[in-house]
């Protein structure tokens, strides 16, 4: 059986007062029977590994350089992260994709990277409105999942997954259950031809999941938690998500 695991993507909100607070409500409502992480914005990463210490929540960063060092300025690099004490690394959010023109082999490399510092590469994939429209959506995730497959090759089972479809990202819109898991089974399928670990592995749900959708998104067979944004920002939804995961 699968472990749970939510994740909260602060993206790029937070400041001292609001992280102490949100971290205080989350950390006092443990044990959760899943596990739980927060990626909280570079900047915060201290304060978040101060706050978190001894407790079971994990935390990690939304983004690495797929460079170990060097001049690329702006960049923070893998060894970096694992010296605040990250377990995990957001990669290839679709957010980077969009914004920043990630291809899927930048995406890869930065998975291999930290997975290199054992570092655990949370691999974001999902399709646009227009591509699920064009029915081009398990063209689309199956391309980004194998282009990190091939690059991570015998480590590709030490990577978590999430799908986010690009349409249910902040925009309240949230996959149906149903359609969620249709791509949940194809993205396992796809990593058990690759790696003999596929079983184990935690795939989660991105897009609009909140505390009045995740019970009934969690219930299928190959969602094994989620990646919240918006509902990651406020203790009392994440706690809530959390417990549903437990
Ligand atoms: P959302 O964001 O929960 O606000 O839709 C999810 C994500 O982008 O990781």
């Amino acid at each position: 059986m699968r472990k749970n695991l939510i994740v909260g993507n602060w993206k790029m909100h937070g400041s001292h007062a609001a992280n102490a607070e949100l971290l205080a409500g989350i950390t006092a409502a443990r044990p959760f029977g899943c596990d739980v992480a927060v990626c909280v914005p570079f900047p915060y990463l201290s304060e978040a590994a101060v706050a978190l210490a001894g407790s079971d929540v994990r935390w990690g960063a939304q983004d690495c350089s797929a460079h170990a060092q060097g001049a690329y300025t702006g960049e923070v690099s893998v060894g970096m992260l694992s010296e605040f004490g990250c377990r995990y690394v957001i990669v290839g959010h679709s957010e980077r994709r969009q914004y920043h023109a990630e291809s899927d082999q930048l995406v890869a490399d930065k998975a291999k990277a930290a997975l290199a510092k054992g570092i655990t590469p949370i691999v974001c994939v999902g399709e646009t409105l227009a591509q699920r429209e064009a029915g081009e959506t398990e063209a689309v995730v199956k391309r980004q999942l194998s282009a990190v497959i091939h690059t991570l090759a015998h480590c590709a089972g030490e990577m978590v997954v999430a799908y986010e479809p690009v349409w249910a990202i902040g925009t309240g819109k949230v996959a149906t259950p149903e359609q969620a898991q249709a791509v949940h089974a194809l993205l396992r399928a796809q990593l058990k031809a690759a790696t003999p670990h596929a079983d184990a592995m935690q795939i989660l749900y991105g897009g609009s999941m909140k505390p009045d959708n995740a019970v009934s998104l969690l219930a299928q067979a190959d969602i094994d938690g989620g990646l919240i944004g918006g509902a990651a920002l406020k203790a009392p939804d994440f706690v809530a998500i959390c417990r549903a995961a437990g």
